[in-house]
């Protein structure tokens, strides 16, 4: 199923045929990284991580295991189906591995700064048709787009956390990508088993756009003293049937991530209304990113979590 409510740009009767994607390279082996390799390998797609932290490809490479034994677990796929999907991920601390790749998922650190020097030292090693897909969260994808050599082969795919159970993809083109690239990343996105909704390219995009102001406000919200990191959680949680509070979930994504989309919000639409928190600011600054650093609105090396303030 696809929810476009706005075919936008590049939209043409005579477009060209889509490239058949084959052949996956994911570049940023974090948490959206490994999600992206699990469901691509899953598909029976051969894929290429690189990362430029070896720990952070044992890591991964742990991680999606443990995963894919869960699903085993819950006879969501079967043992078969997880052993010949291990098989057909790679790894690599460098761009040269993605060659062969019909298309490179860049999925590293939410900063414009690393992305583009990220395209600037891959490119050279891409083969000429290759398409590049950012899963971005927030930033424009003419401009990241634009940094490359093919910005007519570039486009968002926003997945979302975790890969493997969420449903939606959504799907950005910048003002040059072709048709063909929209074409095949929509075919993908459905031989993921996802469903995707096309988002015009506006900061943050649509699930951003409205999902992290609620986060920045629980923020504010604790900043101010009106409830403590229990009270917010719970309040939205039985509140507003919100299956996480917006402090657990702010962990849950990661407190950069977070930080990083309200800049890019309070930039691109010049509106005070997106301003970060400056407690959320302060957290970041001290390292406590959530549950990836162990620490962020709650303390991670207890079990049940506990709630740093
Ligand atoms: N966390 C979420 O809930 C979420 C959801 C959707 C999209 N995203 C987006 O996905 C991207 C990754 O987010 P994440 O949560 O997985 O972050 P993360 O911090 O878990 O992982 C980022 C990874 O990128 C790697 N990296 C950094 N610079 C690199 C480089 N030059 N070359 C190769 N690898 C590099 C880091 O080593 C790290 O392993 C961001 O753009 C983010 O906005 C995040």
């Amino acid at each position: 199923m696809n929810v476009d409510v706005n075919p936008g740009f590049g939209s043409s009767p005579m477009a060209a045929v889509p490239p058949d994607i084959q052949q996956i390279g994911i570049i940023g082996a974090g948490q959206m990284g490994s999600g992206i390799a699990h469901v691509c390998a899953l598909a029976g797609l051969s894929v290429t991580v690189v990362d430029v932290k070896p720990d952070a490809l044992s890591k991964a490479l742990a991680t999606i295991s443990r995963n894919m034994d869960r699903q085993v677990n819950r006879s969501v796929i079967s043992s078969d189906a997880r052993d010949a999907a291990l098989m057909q991920i790679h790894t690599a601390t460098e761009f040269s591995a993605l060659g062969t790749a019909d298309l490179v998922i860049e999925a590293a650190t939410e900063k414009e700064d690393v992305k583009r020097s990220i395209y600037k030292a891959l490119t050279p090693s891409l083969k000429p048709e290759c398409l590049i897909a950012s899963n971005t969260s927030s930033i424009s994808i003419t401009r990241l787009g634009a940094s490359t050599d093919r910005a007519e082969k570039f486009i968002g795919m926003h997945f979302m956390n975790p890969v493997p159970v969420m449903k939606l993809v959504e799907v950005i083109r910048g003002i040059a990508t072709d048709e063909p690239t929209f074409q095949a990343v929509q075919t993908l996105a459905h031989k993921l088993g996802k469903i995707t909704a096309v988002s015009e390219d506006f900061p943050a995009f649509i699930v951003n756009r409205i999902l992290v102001p609620m986060i920045n406000e629980a923020v504010y919200a604790l900043y101010e003293g009106v409830g403590s990191v229990t009270a917010i959680d719970t309040s939205m949680k039985l509140g507003a049937n919100h299956p996480m509070g917006p402090l657990e979930l702010g962990d849950f994504i990661g407190l950069d991530t977070c930080l990083s989309i309200m800049q890019v919000l309070y930039e691109g639409l010049s509106d005070s209304k997106y301003r970060p928190c400056p407690l959320l600011v302060k957290y970041v600054e001290a390292g406590w990113l959530g549950r990836k650093s162990g620490r962020g609105f709650y303390d991670y090396t207890h079990s049940p979590p506990r709630p740093t303030r």
